[in-house]
Parts: C-alpha cells; structure tokens; sequence
C-alpha cells in the first residue's frame, strides 16, 4: 500500500496546533502517524492522499508540503532531482520558486539557504529555464505564507521544504498554505469589533472549534459570544451555531459580522440562532442535551491596560471563579454525553510580577467533565522543543496562548461533557 507523507508546519503555539491536528486527524480511518520532527513540524503519514479541502479545516497549520525523500546532505542537484517527478523543468520556461529549512537550533543557516538557491538558479539557467526566487525576510531562512501565495509559487514554480531531523534532511514540495487573506478579512474588515471585550483572532477560534468537534458534531454553541469570533468560524466549517450573550449590542454585532460572511465567502453557510440571555440561566434558554459542542471564550475580568496591584487581581480571580463554576453546571445540563466543551480561562500578573491564574481543573472535575491528553497520539513531542512544564500542562488537556505585549495569556482547557 501507498503510504503518503506530509510535512506539517504549525503555527507560533507549536502544542495547540499540534493538539488540533491530532484531533482531526484521529478521525481518519486507518488512522494516521504523527510524529513530531522539529520546532513547529510535524510529520504525518497515512493511507490516503489528504487533499486541499481536509486541509482548508484548520487554523493552527501554515504549510503542508507532500514528502518526497530524505537526503544526508542539501544540494542543488539533490533538490533538483527530488523535484523532478512533480514539477516539469521545460527548457524555455519561466518559474519562481523558494526554500524554507526547518530545523534545531544548529540546524539551517541564512547564508547556506542563499547559497542553495543560487546554485538552484544557476543550475535551471544551464537548463534554458529563466527562472526567480524568493529570498526569506531578515535573518529568516523560511518563507511566509504570504510570500509563497504572493508569488504564485505553487502554481508556476515550486517550494521546497526541507527539515533537518535525526542527522538527515526531509525534503517536501509545498502543496497548501493557510488562507491567510480570509483570515485577515475576518478579523479586519468585518463590520462589528469590539476590542474591549477581547477579540479572538480567527486562527484561534478555528483552533477552539476544531478541538472541541468530534465526527459526529453537528450542534455548537457559545455562550458569551461577543461580535462573533467563533460563530463565523463554525459556519465556515459547515455547524450549525448558536449564540448567547448578555449584552444585546454584542449579540446585534455578532449578527451583523455572521450576515457579513455570509456575503464575503459567496457560498451558503449555516444559519446562526441568537438569544440575548444570562450563561448562568441557560438552562431556561435552552433544552437539555441541545449541543453536541460548547465553544466559548467567556468574560475574562476587566480589561487590562495595565497590571492590577494584587488585592484587586485576588478579586478577579475570585469574580471569575465563581462565574465559571455557575456556567460549566449549566453548559453540562445543555451539551450531549461525550461533547467537547472548549473554555478559555485567563492569567494575569499583578504590580508585583505574581502570577494570577483562574483554576478551573477542579471545578470541572465536580461538575463532571472528563479530560484526556490532546498529544497522546503524537510521538516524540519533545521533539517540538517546548519546556516539559508545558508539555506537561499541555498534556491534561490546558494548552496556551499568548501574544506579545497582550497583559492576559490565554489558556484553552478541552473538557468532555
Ligand atoms: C471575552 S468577550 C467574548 C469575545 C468573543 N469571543 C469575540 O471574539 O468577540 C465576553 C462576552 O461575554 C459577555 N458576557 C459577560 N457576562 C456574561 C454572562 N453572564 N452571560 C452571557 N454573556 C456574558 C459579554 O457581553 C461579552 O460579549
């Protein structure tokens, strides 16, 4: 039997990404391999050729580059010739293409990966082929995703992978990029923001849904929706979405920003239910077992423009703790046995440098929900180069996810209703 491999670059939070694929990626049948290769890639392998559309799911992967052999050293003529079968070098041609190198710390360097692509050009210019790459920005030696979908590089030339893994090299030909234009539209140019409340970005929220789904996930609700950061995402993923949130402005923009996407993407999505109403009272809103899913990134405190002095960050932790242990109760009355249930908690330093965390293990332990490791299925995640604290944490099912110059950190937990 054929088997098909895939290079897998994920995205800047290495472990949620990888938790995501692992989760859609078990639903294959035969399952797949996984193995963890390199920081941020992921190698998979299956039965089945995995085609553009399964890939189009995600949020967490950048590229998917199709294996197509391993070398002990990089060349130009080495590469040349593991590209051969898939690109046809015509005397007389014209193509752009690109290098990205993946690897340890020791691994690539800027001024091998130019010397590499030089060689490439000087060599197709033998051939008669008139060709132009890429350079990576800075001191990088990978392409942005924009770069290669800029170029047009997967439709008339080429972009070869290449990761340094166990003393050899993995050589792939991109064959997917993240969309990354729909992902800025849909976090930029919708109609209805509200920063103050908190936007998810849109990867995220793709990343949320994705690992709260199982195969037979119809039904998805958030209970403090906002303008609709994960609404839009559920429908861009063919489930029917639900909303709920206190504040009618919020529920009338979430409405105005699911409208708008239904405009922008030109296709027909699911149609969102909206109620305006208190997460501690769902039960009076809804039915019991009406979810096959619970998504939600649902009030994290006050916005934080600064870090609070320490009795007033005790407060928020506590304000919150109780806030989520009414809602987790209700969210358990609504979802179906065996549904994903996907809550943002968040962490916050006070004036001090204390760290402020909202715990909520045991919380949702009392109130019945079951946790399993999102990374049980992926070998090696040492490999990824994440500290084994977080490793650890990422195994009981509390992944991470922070921005630069943000004061809250996120932390997703996956909970089984
Ligand atoms: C962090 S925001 C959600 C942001 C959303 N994920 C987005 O991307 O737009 C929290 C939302 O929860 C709502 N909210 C606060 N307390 C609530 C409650 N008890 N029940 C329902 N909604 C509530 C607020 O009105 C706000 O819209």
């Amino acid at each position: 039997m054929v088997t098909h491999t895939y290079l897998i670059e994920l995205g800047r939070e290495t472990l949620l990404c990888a938790a995501e694929c692992a989760n859609l990626l078990e639903w294959q049948k035969p399952a797949c391999r996984l193995e963890a290769i390199a920081p941020h890639v992921l190698l998979v392998e299956n039965d089945r050729e995995l085609q553009r559309d399964f890939w189009d799911l995600f949020g967490g992967i950048v590229r998917v580059a199709r294996c197509i052999g391993t070398a002990a050293e990089l060349t130009a003529d080495g590469l040349l010739l593991l590209a051969e079968p898939t690109c046809r070098f015509e005397a007389g041609s014209r193509i752009v293409f690109g290098l990205s190198m993946f690897g340890d710390k020791k691994a690539p360097s800027k001024e091998f990966s130019m010397s590499l692509l030089n060689q490439v050009k000087d060599r197709l210019r033998e051939r008669g082929i008139s060709s132009r790459y890429l350079e990576p920005h800075g001191g990088e030696t990978m392409l942005t995703s924009a770069q290669v979908g800029e170029s047009q590089m997967l439709d008339s030339g080429f972009e070869w992978i290449a990761v340094k893994s166990k003393g050899e090299w993995l050589v792939g030909s991109t064959c997917w990029i993240q969309d990354y234009s729909g992902q800025s539209a849909r976090d930029y140019e919708r109609p209805c923001a509200d920063p103050r409340s908190g936007m998810l970005p849109p990867k995220l929220a793709r990343i949320m849904v994705n690992l709260a789904r199982r195969p037979q996930t119809r039904t998805l609700l958030d209970p403090f929706c906002g303008s609709g950061g994960i609404l839009m995402e559920a429908m861009l993923l063919g489930l029917d979405p639900t909303a709920l949130d206190r504040d009618l402005e919020a529920v009338k923009s979430a409405r105005e920003n699911c409208d708008w996407l239904q405009g922008f993407v030109k296709r027909e999505l699911p149609v969102v239910r909206y109620t305006q109403g208190d997460a501690t009272e769902m039960r009076h809103y809804f039915e019991p077992l009406s979810f096959d899913c619970v998504v939600t990134e649902p009030y994290l405190g006050p916005p934080l423009m600064k870090e609070p002095p320490p009795v007033r960050a005790k407060q928020v932790v506590r304000e919150l703790s109780d806030l989520y242990r009414e809602v987790l109760a209700e969210i358990r009355i609504v979802t179906r046995p065996g549904g994903g249930v996907v809550f943002v908690t968040p962490s916050f330093r006070d004036t001090e440098g204390n760290e402020h965390t909202v715990p909520l293990g045991l919380t949702a332990r009392l109130a019945g929900y079951r946790r399993s490791d999102p990374l049980r299925n992926i070998e090696y995640v040492e490999r990824f180069g994440a500290p084994p604290e977080t490793v650890k944490q990422s195994r009981t099912g509390t992944l991470r996810y922070s921005r630069q110059g943000q004061h809250v950190t996120r932390w997703i937990h996956m909970l089984e209703s």
